[in-house]
């Protein structure tokens, strides 16, 4: 028997609730509605996201899109999570330190409660299948719509390279590979990337529509936009590792502390939640009330008087006391040698055979079967 969301629903993980991002009413209806779906049938769904290793991650990336991902999993949400290697290669002077960088983004994930078990990750080098998916992918997309597309052009206006590398400008359909390949129907992620997903849509559907009209091979899928919290960076800016601004998972309480006391506050002593017009303070709170599970305003009342000196003091013990655990977990698993490499291998063979599966369907849609 199906049961009603509304009454199954507070026995689940909840929806985190926070301040969001998300622009207009209208995205914020359509990710409740498909919440909705996720929460009556969680079975329906395969879930496909992921990230480039390009640093450790931090409380931004945990708050915005890690804890979701831990959720959906609990949901029963068959999930694939991503390592984008190759990714990285669009932005060249990141890719220094890749084995080191893949390590760090899969300990990560183990720490904050991506099961391997449940969860398949995998890096997008090691699944020779899916990288194929490429070539079909890209005869169905003009040079004009890759041209268009507003997020690959702000990543080439801020790139550090000279030129732009075929692959920078190809990459939103390397990616529809990386979701179509295991047919994901969902894809959490950030308002970035809502462009590579509107053309995973188009890809899938042309796909279908010319090679396989009768039954389709591929999903259309949908985005479930990351709810993200509007946690600025300890200098009043975006979140960012590179910019020393963000307390990543792998510091130590030391760390945390250092970096949220030298955080910018204002001149106002009374500490009030008002993000529109005090943005840091009210990030801080947010961060503490996030940590705490609580309501920001209620965090920002009993602060009160205290002044940033109380503020950052809470700030600090909550973020501590609740990366404990996942710290926690890190240690231990960064000290098994060997471990998170036989993790990914064991991710990357289940990517394959996964990818082999769906390359054989293509190739008998497109009559390429020898
Ligand atoms: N483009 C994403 C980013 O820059 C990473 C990514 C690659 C991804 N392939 C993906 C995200 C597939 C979701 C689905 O963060």
């Amino acid at each position: 028997m199906q049961e009603h969301p509304e009454t199954t629903s507070s026995e689940k993980p909840e929806a985190p609730r926070h301040e969001t991002g998300l622009a207009g009413t209208d995205a914020v209806d359509k990710n409740a509605a498909l919440e909705q779906r996720i929460l009556a049938d969680p079975g329906r769904f395969r879930v496909m996201t992921g990230d480039r290793p390009t640093g450790r991650l931090h409380l931004g990336h945990y708050f915005g899109t890690l804890q979701n991902r831990a959720r959906l999993q609990e949901l029963g949400v068959e999930s694939f999570v991503l390592v984008a290697d190759y990714q990285v290669l669009t932005d060249r002077d990141v890719a220094d330190n890749l084995p080191e960088s893949v390590e760090g983004l899969v300990l990560d994930y183990l720490a904050v409660g991506i099961d391997p078990a449940r969860t398949t990750i995998y890096a997008h080098s090691a699944v020779a299948a899916l990288n194929q998916l490429m070539l079909p992918f890209l005869s169905l997309v003009t040079v004009a719509e890759l041209g268009r597309n507003p997020t690959v052009k702000d990543e080439v206006a801020h790139s550090r390279q000279a030129s732009v590398s075929g692959l920078m400008f190809t990459y939103p359909v390397h990616q529809a590979a990386d979701i179509l390949f295991c047919k994901a129907n969902l894809v959490p992620v950030g308002q970035d990337q809502l462009p590579h997903l509107e053309l995973t849509r188009t890809i899938a559907r042309r796909f279908n529509a010319r090679y396989a009209p009768e039954t389709g091979i591929f999903p259309e899928p949908e985005a479930l936009l990351s709810a993200a919290p509007l946690l600025l960076g300890t200098d009043g800016g975006k979140m960012s590792k590179s910019r020393g601004n963000a307390v990543a998972l792998a510091d130590d309480a030391d760390q945390t502390a250092r970096l949220i006391r030298g955080a910018k506050t204002d001149s106002i002593r009374h500490i009030t939640y008002a993000p529109a017009t005090r943005p840091e303070v009210s990030s801080l709170v947010l961060l503490a009330a996030l940590c705490l599970g609580r309501d920001p305003r209620e965090v920002a009342d009993e602060i009160g008087t205290g002044g940033a000196g109380l503020l950052k003091r809470t700030v600090t013990e909550a973020v501590n006391e609740y990366l404990a655990p996942i710290r926690a977990r890190r240690t231990a698993y960064a000290q098994e040698p060997g471990f998170v490499r036989s993790i990914l291998k064991e991710g990357n063979e289940r990517a394959r055979a996964v990818a082999e599966e769906t390359l054989d369907e293509v190739r008998r849609a497109m009559g390429t079967s020898y």
